[in-house]
């Protein structure tokens, strides 16, 4: 088999930051984004197989990046994964505060960026008979305060991926809730609050790897991560379907 390709949107920090390790320690090639170039090029260079990775500098709503990111992966697309999104205004504004440029910018780049990535990558992703993974939220589907613009956007994205599920079921497209992380995005949510009881992204990504590699039928799914001690236990549960991983040796 080829080395296998991800396209990872967001890889510079946070969940899109461990999976690329994960994925990049297996031997995979990766194409990755973030905005800010220097810091994407940090974590390019921190990552186990530098030498496998392409760094593209940019903003996922921007046509002309994501036309980059596919130029970038060429004819062949093992996994996408858009999980680069946009929290809105922190602290997070009651929903009839929130201003009408903020909500756009939030779904250009939650929904229609996505979307877009997508399309451009289908062929790729048809020739590899490859998997989407579409990070969503359980704000897509719980209503919490302040939390309505974001929340909206991740339920579209939900629905986006049941849609595209049925209409290639050559792929596999998973739309996955990962639950609360320590990352930036969580702190902005909840500005000022000692989040470190949240677990590390880094829990998360055994429940991603068993989506990426298993066969599980497209669908939305949510990761349920404990550790304890060395060890974490990663439940991936979604369409009736559960999957319980056990990985020794993880890092909280
Ligand atoms: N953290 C949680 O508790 C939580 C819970 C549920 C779901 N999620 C979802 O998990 C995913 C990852 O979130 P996270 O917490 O890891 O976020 P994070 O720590 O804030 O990292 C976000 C990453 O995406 C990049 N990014 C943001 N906007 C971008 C854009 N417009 N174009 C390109 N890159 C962009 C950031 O780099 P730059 O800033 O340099 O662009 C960074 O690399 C998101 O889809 C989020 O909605 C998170």
């Amino acid at each position: 088999m080829d080395t296998p390709l991800a396209v990872v949107t967001g890889a510079s920090r946070g969940l899109g930051r461990a999976l690329a390790g994960a994925l990049n320690e297996r031997g995979w090639r990766l194409v990755v984004d973030g905005r800010d170039g220097d810091r994407l090029a940090a974590t390019v260079a921190a990552l186990p197989q530098p030498a496998l990775v392409t760094a593209v500098r940019g903003d996922v709503a921007d046509p002309a990046h994501r036309a980059a990111l596919a130029a970038a992966a060429g004819g062949r697309l093992d996994l996408l994964v858009n999980n680069a999104s946009e929290l809105g205004p922190s602290p997070l504004p009651p929903l009839v505060a929130l201003h009408c440029d903020d909500l756009e910018r939030i779904l250009a780049v939650n929904v229609v960026a996505p979307l877009a990535l997508t399309a451009a990558l289908l062929p790729a992703l048809v020739s590899a008979r490859g998997r989407i993974v579409n990070v969503s939220s359980d704000a897509a589907v719980e209503a919490y305060e302040g939390w309505g613009g974001y929340g909206a956007s991740k339920a579209a994205l939900d629905q986006l991926t049941a849609v595209l599920g049925v209409e290639h079921p050559e792929l596999r497209c998973y739309a996955v809730d990962p639950g609360d992380m320590a990352t930036d995005m969580h702190q902005a949510a909840f500005p000022g609050e000692d989040i470190s009881d949240r677990p590390a992204p880094e829990t998360v990504v055994p429940g991603l790897l068993a989506l990426i590699d298993g066969d599980l039928p497209s669908g939305r799914y949510r990761i349920l991560a404990s550790v304890q001690g060395p060890t974490a236990s990663v439940r991936v549960v979604g369409g009736g379907e559960v999957l319980s991983v056990i990985v020794a040796g993880a890092a909280r």
